[in-house]
Order: structure tokens, then sequence, then C-alpha cells
């Protein structure tokens, strides 16, 4: 391969170590377009006629056709898809296919498939939080006034609404696509043309190439473009927050599923059974929706690695850039496509949610607030009035709504019947009215905003 340098071939293992054909030709696509815009340039530029350009140009849908119907040999001694397509467009159009490599470099060649690679992926996270984000809205929607218990330290606190929880997850899923787009928009430079590092004394045409292939502009500095693998780390960065949030979510869904819970029942589509205990029906996807964190954060912290102490310009480690890269795209959008599907299937179990939500003595800080606003009582005094309140009613083991006037009073004599009205926790919710609060008012406005944004 690299003709009158070398006298030997290389060892079997140098050979085993130093292919990436395995897994790079999962860039067939990406490199093809990328030498088309190149060769198209050339020929634009009088670097190579136009009869050669087209000859290449054709030649590489011919091997495109061949690699997706599967029929194309790829060959471990030419190492990559770099050197796979270009010598297998050498059998076909002949002379030609040597002048393609006029200009640039594997180097150059590399970044500018696995950017376009990594960009794709790119729209297809936000194309699955997208869709994962209306799911969401659609239970929102339908339990925009369900009561269910709220926790913090998973231990009740106050009820809120279905919809609001929904909403919570709507906002963090938002912040993902938001990542995912900033990053889109950071990486959208073109390497190709940076050649080996110090760029080409041929006339090439940038800007062309750049526009050809999606780009917003040629990237800036050749060093910088062959040896940057930024957009990558950029993406499993906004992957691993996604797949964290993720498995936050599938977590709730597995407790919420649980006979302990039945908050929610799980479709059968996406739940299945054990071989041994006949009763059981196992959350088994939001499991491993709760897993994938695990290979996605690992994708992370090994490019990092790879790149951490790197000299510019471009070094071999960096072909260790893509396996990883693949598995974590592979695997963050099932895990999306998963959730999705889930939420959409997923049934509330309104009555249970409801009994919850008043349970725990939940509406403990309404009391307390009542007695604030009606007694004009220092908080702290009504928080241990309150509290006085909830050992008596554990005492008797009812809830705060059970407990007889009487029994309230002599507690606090100036309570009142009104009180009931915030013990329940309709009451409770409605009167949560601050911005971002439980409110079914506000969940909806929310719903809304979000509607809007997405349109
Ligand atoms: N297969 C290589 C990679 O993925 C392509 C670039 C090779 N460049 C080189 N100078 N050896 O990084």
């Amino acid at each position: 391969m690299w003709g009158g340098r070398f006298a030997a071939g290389p060892d079997a293992i140098m050979e085993a170590i130093n292919a990436s054909i395995g897994f790079d030709k999962r860039m067939a696509k990406q490199d093809i377009e990328g030498s088309r815009a190149h060769a198209a340039m050339l020929a634009a530029q009088g670097i190579i006629t136009d009869s050669d350009a087209d000859a290449i140009r054709e030649g590489l849908l011919t091997v495109l056709s061949e690699i997706e119907g599967g029929t194309f040999e790829f060959s471990t001694a030419l190492e990559d898809i770099h050197m796979n397509v270009e010598a297998r467009l050498k059998e076909i159009v002949g002379e030609p296919a040597g002048r393609l490599h006029t200009g640039r470099s594997r180097n150059d060649q590399v970044a500018t498939d696995f950017k376009l690679w990594v960009r794709d992926q790119m729209d297809v996270a936000t194309n699955g939080l997208t869709a994962l984000i209306e799911a969401l809205l659609t239970q929102a929607e339908a339990g925009a006034d369900w009561v269910m218990p709220g926790f913090t330290h998973l231990q009740t606190a106050q009820p809120v609404t279905w919809g609001h929880h929904m909403m919570a997850y709507v906002e963090m899923f938002g912040r993902d696509l938001s990542r995912f787009r900033d990053a889109r928009v950071r990486m959208n430079e073109c390497p190709l043309g940076a050649a080996a590092l110090a760029g080409t004394s041929f006339p090439i045409d940038r800007d062309a190439t750049a526009q050809a292939l999606g780009f917003d502009r040629p990237s800036a500095n050749s060093l910088d473009a062959v040896s940057d693998r930024d957009f990558a780390l950029d993406y499993l960065a906004s992957a691993t927050i996604c797949a964290m949030h993720l498995s936050r979510f599938a977590e709730e869904l597995v407790i919420w599923s649980s006979a302990q819970f039945r908050f929610v029942t799980l479709s059968d589509r996406f739940s299945t059974g054990s071989s041994i205990m006949p009763q059981k029906k196992n959350p088994d996807a939001a499991e491993l929706i709760r897993a994938k964190i695990g290979r996605i954060l690992g994708a992370n912290v090994a490019l990092l690695t790879v790149m951490k102490g790197l000299p510019l310009a471009y070094s071999k480690d960096m072909q260790e850039d893509k396996e990883q890269v693949f598995d974590a795209a592979d695997n963050l959008a099932l895990a999306l496509a998963a959730m999705e599907g889930m939420v959409r299937d997923m049934n509330a179990n309104q009555p249970n949610l409801e009994a919850a939500a008043g349970s725990g003595f939940s509406t403990a800080t309404d009391l307390a607030d009542w007695l604030v606003r009606v007694l004009d009582m220092p908080f702290r005094d009504a928080h241990h009035v309150t509290g006085a309140l909830v050992k008596l009613a554990e005492d008797n083991g009812c809830d705060l709504p059970d407990l007889s006037l009487e029994q309230l009073q002599s507690v606090h004599e100036q309570i009142n019947a009104d009180v009931y009205d915030v013990l329940g926790v309709h009451n409770s919710v409605s009167s949560r009215m601050s911005y971002g609060g439980t409110a079914p008012a506000q969940v909806r406005a929310q719903i809304d905003r979000w509607k809007k944004a997405l349109a």
C-alpha cells in the first residue's frame, strides 16, 4: 500500500492492531459523500479534469451501491474504509481514481467522515428527544389535574399533579435537546482540505466542499482541524447527561410499577414475564434504560482519556475514537425510542395516585400556611402547631383531614372548620399557583408553551 518506501508487508499482529475497517465501515456513506464533494471541487478548480471527476463521482456511487447491497469485499490489508473505497474505485474506473487523493489526506478525510457521522447522530438524538417530549406532553395533558404524592428523600412531601411530574421530565429532556442543538452548531465546520496537517499547495476551494457537505464554513486552522475530536466529546457529554435523565425516569417507572406502589401499569409490549414465577411482570425495558448510562458514560470517559495528552496534530491514537461513539449512539437512540414507547403505552392509575396523594400527612404544609394566613401566626409557630397535629393524627392512626374539629382545637383553640378546605389534596395543588408550581392551571400553561416551542 505504501509503494516504494516499504520492502516488507506488515506482521499479522501489526495488521490486526492497525486495521479499523472492522468498525469504520460504518462511515462508508460519509466517506463517499466527502470524496464526491472533493472530486467535484478539484475539477471546478481545474486541478483535475471534468472527465476524471465525472468518472470518480460515478464510480463512487457504484462503490456505495456495492457496500449497501452487501456485495463489497472489505479487506483488512487495506486498513480502513478510506483505503477500501479508494482501492475499489481504482478497480472500477482505473487511472482517474489515483487523482482523487490530490490536496487531501486521510487525516482530514477521517475527521470529515466522522464529523458527518456524529452530526447525523445529533439529529437522531434531537428527533428521539422530540418524540419523547411529545409523548410526555400527551401524558401531562391527560392528567394535568390528577393528584399524586410529591416526594423528597422518596418520602411523601406535598401533593403534586401527574401533569406537573411529567412536565418535570419535559424540562430535563428539553435541556438535552438544546445541548445537542448547541453542539451541532458548534461542530459544523468542515475539516476537509486541512490535508495531513498543514493545508495544501493546490488551489483548493474549501468553502465549496464545506458548503457541499452542509457545513457552515471550513475550519480555520488545519492543525486543529485534523486533531479535533471535540465534536464527538460534545456528543458524548450530551448523550451522557441525557442517559442520566433517562435513568432517573426509568427508576421512577420501576418503582411506580411495583405491587407496592401501583402508580402505573406498563404495557405488555414493554415488559417481560418470569420463567419460574407466573405472577411476574417485569419492567425490563425500564431497567435496561436505567443501565444504559453505564456504557454511554464509559464511552465519554474512554474518548476523553484517548485524547488527553495527545500532541498536535493527528496521532493514530485517534483511530480509537469511533467504536465507543458508535456504541453510545446506537444505545442512546434505542433507549430514547424505548422510553418513548413506554411513555406512550403507560397507564397511570389515577385512583391509586389520588389515594397515595392524601396519605402520609401530605397537606401538613398547607395546614401550616393556613395558620399563617388566617390566624396570622409566625411560620415557625405554625410549623410547631402543625407538627403537634401530625403527631395527634399519627397516634390516632388517621390522616390530617380525618381529625375532628375538637381534636384540632385541642392543639390550638382558634382553628376553625374552614381549615378542612386546605387539608384536601385537590385544594392543596390548586393553591400552588406560583409560576412553575403544581397547580393544574400552571401545568397547562407550561404544556401550551412547550407545544408552541415544538411546533
Ligand atoms: N483509520 C484512520 C483513523 O481512523 C484514518 C487516518 C489514518 N491516518 C494516518 N495518518 N495514518 O484514524
